[in-house]
């Protein structure tokens, strides 16, 4: 698939997170102390999406039972999931955020 432009880059506001679906891929996007980080939206332990829940710094907290990733990186920090999420490339270019998912 390559990169998709998902979002101009005035829309996603420091400390914000967006979330949208690219080809059934459910994703996350976060903006951190200036830099766009990306993960899966979809929690690795039951289902929940990470957008319902809270974002601190680098770190996602999910809504359901409370497991925490690095966004910057998907690594499970806290449990009770056990799987990091999936993080995907993102860079700004021509005044938009792109995500880039493999095919
Ligand atoms: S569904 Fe996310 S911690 Fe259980």
């Amino acid at each position: 698939m390559g990169w998709n432009a998902v979002c101009r880059t005035e829309e996603l506001d420091e400390g914000a997170m967006r979330s949208f679906e690219l080809e059934g891929t459910r994703i996350v996007l976060y903006r951190i102390e200036g830099a766009c980080y990306a993960t899966s939206n979809v929690c690795t332990h039951a289902f929940a999406l990470l957008s319902d829940g809270w974002l601190d710094d680098n770190v996602i907290e999910c809504p359901l039972h409370g497991a925490q990733f690095d966004v910057t990186t998907g690594r499970v920090l806290c449990g009770p999931a056990t799987v990091d999420l999936a993080a995907y490339p993102v860079r700004e270019k021509d005044g938009f955020v792109e995500v880039e998912v493999a095919a």
